[in-house]
């Protein structure tokens, strides 16, 4: 494979390799069906559609790099919805089933809700509608909700580290309100996107105590709370394994005020451990990529905002999609080298982690969670 280095948009320097070669002599049409090397099946599409956000969540975009001089993607650089739509196609016929759409924030991507429409018109390989979420942070939800549900899109996920205002915009870090993001989910429950998840990045000592707080505030309501460990992602959170509440103690915390029990996953591969509340009121689920890794089943591809395909969270490298959108191959040919390499694919960072000599020698290289998404 040849390797190409890209000049520095950002801060640093994005490693990605040509897709090229993976295009066989011999071309074989999608079949629904794609192992990479441990058996896992590919079933989660994740599409960054832009690298920016206006909150500057600590564990995510901490303002000491994400300055105002910081640079952007500039807008060429993006696939555009069509490029985005027919990759898409592509997954989908190689067995994906869910596409969650993802930043930066989202919303804040212009017309994401033609995208939305055009991804909605894509079917499974079984002839179902695709599981077509997002993951925003809420602050343009309440103004976007209804005409995201009505171009197809089926369910959200929020982001809200706190119900306590003061702790939550010391989370965001621009001094956002917890009320308008309560205003954004509201919306998008009257909409009908459900079921509402909520996902709370705990750091030991920021936000823990608002634990319970969560909990306490969502019981009953039909949002489902997901409790996130909080992770190395990227190379500028300043993360430490002293901030990391391991989720045990999570349920631990919340089972003493509300009694929990455990309940199955929902599909193969799921990132959350699921908890359901004794007394009927609902859900949590508890995000575990520190203290238990869920590389065994995992089934997603991400895609970034400029069209490059990574096989992990943590990767240090991408699959120049883009190039082959650009440069006059047809489907079949991109759907084949979309499908050599989730086929020699290996990665498992989470199960890693704890050797020190991995984690030192990726430390720099890691893409940023704002540029592949969550
Ligand atoms: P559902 O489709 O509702 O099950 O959501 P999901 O958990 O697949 O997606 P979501 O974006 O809500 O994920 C929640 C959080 O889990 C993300 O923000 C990440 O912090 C973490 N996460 C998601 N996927 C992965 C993954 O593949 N690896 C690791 N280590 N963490 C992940
Ligand atoms: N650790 C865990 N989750 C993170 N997210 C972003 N950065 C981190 C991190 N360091 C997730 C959060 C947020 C989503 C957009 O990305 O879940 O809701
Ligand atoms: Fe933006 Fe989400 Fe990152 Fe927070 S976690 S800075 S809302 S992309
Ligand atoms: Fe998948 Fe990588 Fe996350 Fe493991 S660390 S679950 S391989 S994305």
């Amino acid at each position: 494979m040849t390797e190409t280095v890209i000049p520095i948009l950002d801060l640093r320097e994005h490693r990605y390799r040509s897709m090229a070669s993976g295009i066989p002599a011999e071309l074989v049409p999608p079949t629904g069906l794609l192992s990479d090397r441990r058996g896992r099946p590919l079933h989660d599409l994740r599409i960054s559609v832009t690298d920016r956000c206006n909150f500057r969540c600590v564990y995510c975009m901490p303002k000491d790099v994400f300055d105002k001089d910081y640079t952007f993607l500039p807008h060429a650089e993006l696939l555009s919805f069509e490029e985005i739509t027919r990759a898409a196609r592509l997954f989908v016929a190689h067995g994906v089933e869910k596409i969650r759409l993802t930043g930066g924030e989202p919303l804040l991507r212009k017309n994401i809700e033609k995208l939305v429409e055009m991804l909605a018109r894509l079917e499974t390989v079984s002839g179902k509608p695709l599981d077509l979420t997002l993951t925003t942070n809420a602050s343009l939800l309440a103004r976007k909700a209804r005409a995201l549900r009505d171009a197809g899109l089926t369910r959200v996920s929020v982001s809200l580290d706190a119900i306590d205002d003061t702790t939550f915009r010391r989370m965001n870090d621009v001094d956002f309100a917890v009320r308008d993001v309560l205003a954004g989910i509201e919306a998008a429950q009257a909409a009908g996107l459900a079921p509402l998840k909520v996902n709370m990045v705990v750091k030991r000592g920021v936000n823990d105590s608002e634990i319970v707080p969560m909990a306490a505030h969502f019981r009953g309501s039909g949002v489902i709370v997901r409790f996130i460990e909080f992770m190395d992602v990227g190379a500028s959170n300043h993360w430490c394994m002293d901030e990391v509440l391991p989720s045990a103690e999570v349920v631990r915390r919340i089972d003493a005020a509300f009694p929990l029990e455990a309940i199955g996953a929902n599909y193969l591969g799921e990132t959350a451990e699921r908890w359901r509340y004794r007394d009927g009121a609902g859900e949590i689920g508890v995000i575990s990529s520190v203290s238990h890794a869920f590389c065994g089943d995992c089934s997603r591809i991400r895609l970034s905002t400029e069209g490059r395909l990574y096989l992990c969270l943590f990767a240090t490298e991408g699959h120049d999609l883009r190039e082959l959108l650009r440069s006059g191959r047809s489907d079949l040919e991109i759907a084949n080298a979309i499908a050599a390499l989730w086929q020699q694919r290996t990665d498992n960072y989470s199960e890693q982690r704890s050797d020190p000599a991995i984690r030192a020698a990726r430390a720099e290289r890691k893409i940023e969670m704002s540029y592949i998404g969550g």
